[in-house]
């Protein structure tokens, strides 16, 4: 582990635009972001560039996408005023990171990242086999790195994505952080502490280097986080220091997994755009109302008159979602002794949907009657973001020798 904590309050998280959003991305994403936007420092982005990687040759989807994608965020309860909303192209610093880190970066691993064959396998109709598309997770990797956030809430399928970032991080660090007398300047700051807290620091330094103390590596960063003394450098080196390795200059992320989404699709798969079973958050209340009436239900219920088992049954899935305990008893005790039918048992996930839908619907009106809104909300997130990576950026161009100064 090589993460400074002081980053940890920072959350980044991104999506790609390429179709529209559904219940999916609901439940298990922006409900989630929501959540997050409170407690932490939070910035969402609207990963275009990455969805140029498998849409180059059709890119008319994507600004449009961008633009609805943003609405729907905002219509969930994302808040431009506790998170920094931007668009990923407008900060062009993450392609310049990507450029840097590409230099250092050992084919192997991005070869070796699962989600490359397996993305070639799966969307066979698309030619993969581009420079781009290897360099998805690199890119990923700069859109975390160029904020040093801390925190990646993601899905199972992009963990090993945060893994590699932290692998690139690592070596960034490793070669670029060994500056000249590195040593000496730590112990330096080290003295700058002042007696007693320097006397701490040098006893857990050694705990966890000689023993492997994790214990005492987490005391004695949250020593150097509260000492006032010590410059910016001087606290980065120390935390450096703690692990013998040099400065940190890049820290390491780390993933946030969300729990899987119970989120199911109209079939009981996960609900997913490529499976043709989704509820768009912006499907109108009568097309909603239609592909639930006419979802399947347990085969075995033939008749209205034939018992059913709800585990067999996809709308048992969505009143696991969306039903209290009495309506779920209901459903499980009709069901299996055929005392309600199956139009009966999925109107209250009807109105329930109806509902949560017509809520955002209801929210993203404003938006879509005035785009400018979300346009100046992008705007000064661009701006708020760019300031951001620049700090980073310049950091970088140094580290690597190419700030001509
Ligand atoms: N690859 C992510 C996905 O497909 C999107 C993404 C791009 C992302 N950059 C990111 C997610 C940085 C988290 C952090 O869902
Ligand atoms: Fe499914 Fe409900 Fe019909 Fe049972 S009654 S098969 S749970 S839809």
């Amino acid at each position: 582990m090589n993460s400074v904590p002081t980053q940890h309050q920072r959350v980044l998280s991104g999506m790609r635009p390429t179709g529209q959003l559904h219940l999916g991305h609901y439940h298990g994403v922006l409900k989630n972001w929501v959540e997050l936007q409170h407690t932490y420092d939070c910035l969402f982005f609207v990963a275009d560039w990455h969805a140029l990687t498998t849409h180059y040759e059709d890119p008319s989807v994507i600004e449009q996408s961008s633009w609805d994608m943003v609405v729907d965020w905002l219509a969930a309860g994302v808040s431009p005023g506790s998170a920094t909303l931007f668009m990923q192209s407008k900060v062009p610093e993450h392609a310049e990171l990507h450029l840097l880190l590409s230099m250092m970066t050992p084919l192997g691993w991005l070869e070796r990242v699962p989600s490359y064959k397996d993305q070639q396998e799966r969307l066979k109709s698309m030619d993969l086999g581009t420079y781009g598309f290897l360099g998805y997770p690199l890119l990923q990797s700069a859109d975390i790195l160029i904020y040093k956030a801390g925190l990646v809430p993601v899905g199972e399928d992009q963990v090993a994505h945060v893994e590699l970032t932290r692998e690139v991080a690592r070596r960034f660090n490793h070669l670029y952080g060994r500056e000249k007398g590195f040593e000496k300047k730590a112990e330096d700051g080290i003295n700058k502490m002042g007696k007693k807290n320097a006397k701490l620091y040098r006893k857990l330094r050694k705990s966890y280097q000689e023993q492997g103390d994790q214990e005492a590596l987490g005391v004695a960063r949250a020593l150097l986080e509260s000492q006032q003394n010590i410059s910016l450098g001087d606290k980065e080196r120390l935390f450096g220091y703690l692990e013998g390795s040099g400065r940190i200059i890049l820290p390491e992320p780390q993933s946030l997994l969300t729990k899987a989404s119970k989120m199911p699709g109209l079939d009981g798969q996960k609900m997913s755009k490529s499976y043709g079973n989704t509820i768009a958050l912006r499907d109108d209340p009568a097309v909603v109302e239609k592909k639930l009436r006419t979802m399947p239900t347990d085969p075995s219920r033939v008749r209205r008159t034939d018992p059913g088992e709800p585990e067999k049954c996809p709308v048992w899935q969505f009143h696991q979602v969306y039903s209290d305990e009495t309506t779920q008893a209901w459903v499980c005790e009709g069901c299996r002794t055929a005392a309600i039918g199956c139009i009966d048992c999925k109107q209250p996930v009807i109105d329930a949907v109806v509902k949560e839908l017509s809520e955002m619907q209801e929210r993203a009106k404003e938006y879509n009657e005035d785009p400018s809104l979300v346009r100046e909300i992008i705007a000064e997130g661009n701006e708020t973001a760019r300031d951001m990576a620049i700090v980073t950026i310049k950091e970088v161009r140094k580290a690597v020798g190419l700030s001509y100064r």
